[in-house]
């Protein structure tokens, strides 16, 4: 088969670790017969060194005009990069949400997953994750807070800020069959996560799910306050399968996620939007206190490279191929330095991409 990737390598480390999956890719490429093109493609901060905007529309239809988009991270130092004096609109963020709003890309995809290798790694309690835990957040990311108006203005002399909390039905509507599709795949169990003791919005999300479970009898909803939620991931985060929640919770709660796997360097993402069209990303960001040094972790970004190949390009038995490779990378002990235990020999970036083409 011939794909064409979109590819993004951002700001910070994510020029080495794009490089890294990418190398991983052209083996399985070679492996497999397949071809793939590769255009490369400025957003976030590189994008406003170069145009002046963290996406500007040619970018976008680039983009749009591939099968799927790799991409690294974005961003800066936020208290030190120029970036971050500009206004919120021209910033790196901006760009990412322009470009997950421009591709339709509102479903999102994390997961959360307790490597057996790197379990020490884990900063709960051995009792409390015992045999593991493999859950995914699927999280809304085209509506909510992040896209409902907003303003600051200035009234009688007090400045006043408002956000908006807006879905409509359909857009949860479409979050939630996704929801349930990947659970069909997993092991058939949707917890919906909402404010509905709160929010109207989180009463129309709570509906809206128990009428999409109606076409699914063959995969259990349970629904739980996100407050409770936050505090369940760390006192029994085996109970989940997958967690459907809307922007701004699913925001929060994946970043606790990979936190209490212990290895947010080893976590993939997809953002899926109707068809077969995905972006795939590392969970983490661009880390600019380490960038270019070869110190970074790209397996994250192998990682959503095969989710890329799972999702976007239908190869299932490619993606095993990389899935597996980088099992048995940490099965030999290789580590890169946020993973390893003390004691244990650190390899850079450029080298822990080898050893995952190695193994493929
Ligand atoms: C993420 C990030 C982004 C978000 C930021 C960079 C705008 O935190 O992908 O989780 O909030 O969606
Ligand atoms: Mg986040």
């Amino acid at each position: 088969m011939n794909k064409k990737i979109a590819v993004m390598r951002g700001d910070g480390i994510g020029p080495e670790i794009v490089t890294e999956a990418i190398r991983v890719l052209e083996k399985v490429a070679e492996k497999f017969g397949h071809s793939f093109s590769y255009t490369e493609l400025l957003m976030g901060g590189c994008s406003i060194d170069a145009t002046g905007e963290p996406l500007t529309e040619e970018t976008l239809a680039s983009a749009k005009a591939c099968d799927a988009v790799l991409l690294g991270a974005i961003g800066g130092d936020v208290g030190k990069s120029p970036w971050y004096r500009l206004p919120p609109d021209k910033r790196p963020e901006a760009g990412l949400l322009k470009l997950r709003k421009g591709l339709g890309l509102f479903a999102n995809i994390r997961p959360a997953k307790l490597f057996p290798e790197l379990a020490d790694a884990c900063p709960l309690k051995p009792e409390l994750t015992e045999g593991g835990f493999d859950f995914v957040v699927m999280r809304e990311l085209t509506g909510g807070l992040y896209f409902g108006a907003r303003e600051t203005v200035t009234e009688n002399g007090v400045r006043h800020a408002v956000d908006t909390l807006t879905y409509d039905e359909n857009e949860i509507r479409r979050i939630a069959v996704q929801a349930f599709e990947i659970a069909r795949k997993r092991n058939r169990r949707v917890c919906s996560v909402d404010k509905a003791n709160v929010l109207d919005s989180s009463r129309l999300w709570r509906a809206v799910a128990e009428e999409v479970a109606a076409d699914y009898p063959d995969v259990t909803l349970t629904h739980m306050l996100v407050d409770n939620c936050a505090m369940q991931l760390v006192r029994a985060p085996k109970q989940f399968d997958v967690i459907l929640t809307e922007n701004m919770f699913g925001d929060i709660l994946s970043d606790e996620a990979s936190m209490v796997t212990g290895s947010i360097g080893m976590l993939a993402s997809a953002s899926l939007g109707e068809g077969s069209f995905g972006l795939y990303e590392p969970s983490h960001g661009s880390a600019p206190d380490i960038a270019g040094q070869d110190k970074a972790n790209p397996l994250a970004t192998i990682l959503s490279a095969a989710m890329m190949l799972r999702y976007s390009f239908d190869m299932e038995a490619e993606a095993d191929a990389v899935e597996n490779a980088v099992s048995q990378v940490l099965r030999d002990g290789i580590r890169t330095g946020d993973i390893a235990a003390p004691g244990e020999t650190v390899i850079g970036c450029h080298a822990m991409g080898t050893a995952v083409c190695e193994r493929i």
